[in-house]
């Protein structure tokens, strides 16, 4: 049996779709959608949305434009799971016992946090001001859409990269803390189409809303014809050869078009074709293209029930996968009934325990040391110098007997006492978390066997 990869990616609703979405993300992802192996995740990241936008009648036009847009665009949801993150109430469950484990330390490098705060400063206001919880903890819940799926790859913008990196991060803490040796969770890979196209907007800048500079995809013909007489052109007159390089209405020509269109028009220009006849046949391409989708698109925006009932299957497939592992993963960090408990944790520490192991090696100097490893072969301490290895067997021998740890943290690391002094030391961490974390993890390992 192949096992299919998952590929999972959300789509912030706000705004309206323009083109350079259309041929940047959404035909792209339809597209990667129909392979065989692909077994695709694809939501409206509408809780994120809330993150950006306080004002609930854009929130639920550009949930349904979006909804729209995707589906008029191909996707075919009896093949993908598609869903509003928001139907899945084990999304923001995961989040909370992810936002338990996450470091605050990281939260604080992220960029979009990060921006914001550098704007403040640059202004003279307090660095938080205008900063919402939800914006420093958009990683966090970006994570849990991650996570809850277990996705192998996740599309996304390069700007995206760093948070599913936090992903990865968070993800690996909570494997570490909660697993005892499984892997809940999988770690998620970014994946950048370099091949896919960065459109180009009226002006030439990067189309994007923030420029004021896109072309409209599914509003109607006309709204795309009048974009498309305002896409900025050199002064060169009709008959005059074009430079078809240094053209964006060429390179946006050329991201909708066949190879031998391609070069017909290339041709074209270098002959001199006016700019007037180049936008018009800008726009026929366009239209032949998108034109049918345009009309699907009309069709279901009229019927909001339709897509109400495609998404709400959605959902309960999506479900079907999150809620069986979410009640795992409430299991793990010990929120569990009141019924049958105990049994399964002890064994797991048995094995935790049962797999670390001592390992003592003779320093040049001629003195004794000892290495604790984890199962995984994790450096958990390195011990002190001892005269010899008499006295160091004492102090692993102690270290085994189950009496309580004396483990006494210092910046970031930690040593172990032993009547009154140190006898081993942890490694420096990066962080408090991870430091605390592998605290709980030498406690799992010296925890001794039962029989
Ligand atoms: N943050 C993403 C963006 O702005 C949207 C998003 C939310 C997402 N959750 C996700 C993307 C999970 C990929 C995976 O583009």
């Amino acid at each position: 049996m192949t096992t299919r990869t998952r590929i999972l990616t959300g789509i912030t609703t706000t705004g309206t779709p323009h083109l350079g979405n259309y041929a940047g993300a959404i035909r792209p992802a339809i597209l990667a959608s129909q392979d065989a192996n692909a077994d695709s995740f694809y939501f409206l990241a509408d809780y994120h949305a809330l993150i950006k936008c306080d004002d609930p009648q854009r929130i639920q036009r550009s949930r349904m434009e979006i909804a729209a847009t995707w589906l008029a665009g191909g996707l075919d949801v009896n093949r993908v799971t598609f869903y509003r993150q928001s139907d899945i109430p084990e999304i923001p469950e995961l989040t909370w016992l992810l936002t338990c484990v996450a470091a605050k330390g990281l939260l604080n490098r992220a960029h979009a946090y990060k921006a914001s705060v550098d704007k403040n400063v640059e202004t003279g206001e307090d660095p938080d001001a205008g900063i919402t919880m939800g914006l420093y903890s958009y990683p966090v819940l970006m994570a849990a859409d991650i996570l809850m799926f277990n996705a192998h790859k996740v599309p996304v913008g390069r700007d995206q990269i760093q948070h599913v990196e936090m992903a990865r991060d968070i993800g690996q803490r909570f494997n570490h803390l909660f697993g005892n040796g499984k892997e809940f969770f999988t770690m998620p890979e970014a994946l950048i189409e370099e091949s896919v196209a960065t459109l180009p907007g009226l002006d030439g800048r990067k189309m994007s809303k923030s420029y004021d500079n896109t072309i409209p995809l599914f509003t109607s013909a006309k709204d795309m014809k009048d974009a498309i007489s305002r896409i900025v052109t050199d002064s060169r007159a009709p008959g005059e050869a074009k430079d078809p390089d240094n053209s964006h209405l060429f390179t946006l020509y050329q991201a909708f078009a066949s190879k031998a269109q391609e070069e017909e028009f290339r041709a074209e220009l270098l002959q001199g074709l006016g700019w007037g006849e180049a936008k018009s046949r800008l726009f026929q391409l366009l239209d032949g293209q998108l034109g049918e989708a345009r009309e699907r698109y009309h069709q279901l925006m009229s019927r909001p029930s339709d897509m109400e009932d495609l998404l709400l299957v959605g959902a309960k497939k999506a479900r079907a996968v999150a809620a069986p592992f979410l009640a795992e993963l409430r299991e793990a960090v010990g929120l569990r009934s009141f019924v049958n408990q105990a049994a399964a944790p002890v064994a797991a520490k048995k094995k935790a325990a049962k797999a670390a192991r001592f390992v003592s090696f003779r320093e040049d100097d001629g003195s004794f040391r000892f290495r604790l490893l984890a199962a995984d072969g994790e450096q958990l301490l390195l011990s002190r110098h001892f005269a010899d290895g008499k006295a160091a067997g004492v102090v692993t021998k102690q270290l085994q007997s189950g009496d309580a740890l004396d483990v006494r943290t210092e910046a970031l690391g930690f040593s172990v006492w032993l009547d009154g002094s140190a006898v081993a030391d942890s490694a420096g961490f990066a962080d408090e978390a991870s430091r605390d974390a592998a605290i709980e993890a030498l406690r799992v390992a010296l925890t001794p066997l039962e029989d």
